[in-house]
């Protein structure tokens, strides 16, 4: 029979554990995964002890408060605290999300806190996304025009064509959804993965943009859209109630159309 083990220096270990320093009634443990890919270390993960009277309510809050006041050496990216800039995104308690927006309260339990899965680490809950970024500028996004505008007035469209793109132009590219779609998992390298796929659709639909063509035969070949199979995973855990996976569907129905 097969048998299947991971590589040794892939295993995850049992890290430090940081006790609490105060008597409060209110500690949460959180266990975050460790890992600096410059060092022979394997990863591991940390258990730190939060007071949680003394911290603001979001895990986000909980890791600054980790940083500046327990360790350190703890990695992570944020940016705006309001759900804005996708920076904060990584894996919390099994959901693909953003830790500012996530209370730690609603956990209720030990936290565990992983990067996004299945990407390469750059240093512990960071996340190399140079290929998610170069999949996002493959689709090209931004409007392509072939017709002279009307001279001193804007590209207008009416209010019912402007709401078409609402919905998919809220996309902060925090990659939460490219991250928990199997399919991407395991062909990145040549399927899209629903972030990149919801911006070529808005793309598609925005009634100003006239390289709908060349937009559809770029994603004819069988990887980079197709590899798609509503799985719906993407959908499921977006953190700003999008949906790529209908926006998928609905590129296949203009490709089968065209
Ligand atoms: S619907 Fe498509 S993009 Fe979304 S998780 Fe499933 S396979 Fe991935
Ligand atoms: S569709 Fe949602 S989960 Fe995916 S990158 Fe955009 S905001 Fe994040
Ligand atoms: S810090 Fe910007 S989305 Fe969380």
């Amino acid at each position: 029979m097969a048998e299947f083990r991971l590589p040794p220096n892939s295993k995850v270990r049992k890290g430090n554990h940081f006790e609490a320093t105060t008597d409060s009634h209110n500690i949460q443990r959180f266990i975050v995964y460790r890992y600096d890919p410059s060092t022979e270390e394997n990863p591991r993960m940390d258990t730190y002890e939060v007071d949680m009277e003394d911290c603001g309510p979001m895990v986000l809050d909980v890791l600054i408060k980790i940083k500046n006041e327990i360790d350190p050496t703890l990695t992570f990216r944020r940016s705006c605290r309001e759900g804005i800039c996708g920076s904060c995104a990584m894996n919390i308690d099994g959901t693909n999300t953003l830790a500012c927006t996530a209370p730690a309260a609603e956990i209720n339990r030990d936290v565990k806190i992983y990067p996004l899965p299945h990407m390469s680490i750059v240093k512990d809950l960071v996340p190399d996304l140079t290929n998610f970024y170069a999949q996002y500028a493959s689709i090209k996004p931004w409007l392509q025009t072939k017709s002279e505008a009307p001279v001193g007035q804007e590209r207008l469209q009416s209010k019912e064509d402007q709401e078409k793109i609402d919905d998919p132009a809220a996309c902060i590219l925090c990659a939460c959804c490219s991250t928990s779609c199997p399919s991407y998992w395991w062909n990145s390298d040549s399927y899209l993965g629903p972030a990149a796929l919801l911006a070529a659709y808005r793309w598609l639909v925005d009634s100003r943009d006239e390289a709908r063509e060349e937009r559809l035969g770029n994603l004819q070949d069988p990887f980079s859209l197709y590899r798609c199979h509503t799985i719906m995973n993407c959908t499921n855990n977006c953190p700003k109630n999008l949906n790529p996976a209908q926006a998928i569907a609905e590129t296949k129905k203009m490709l089968a159309e065209r």
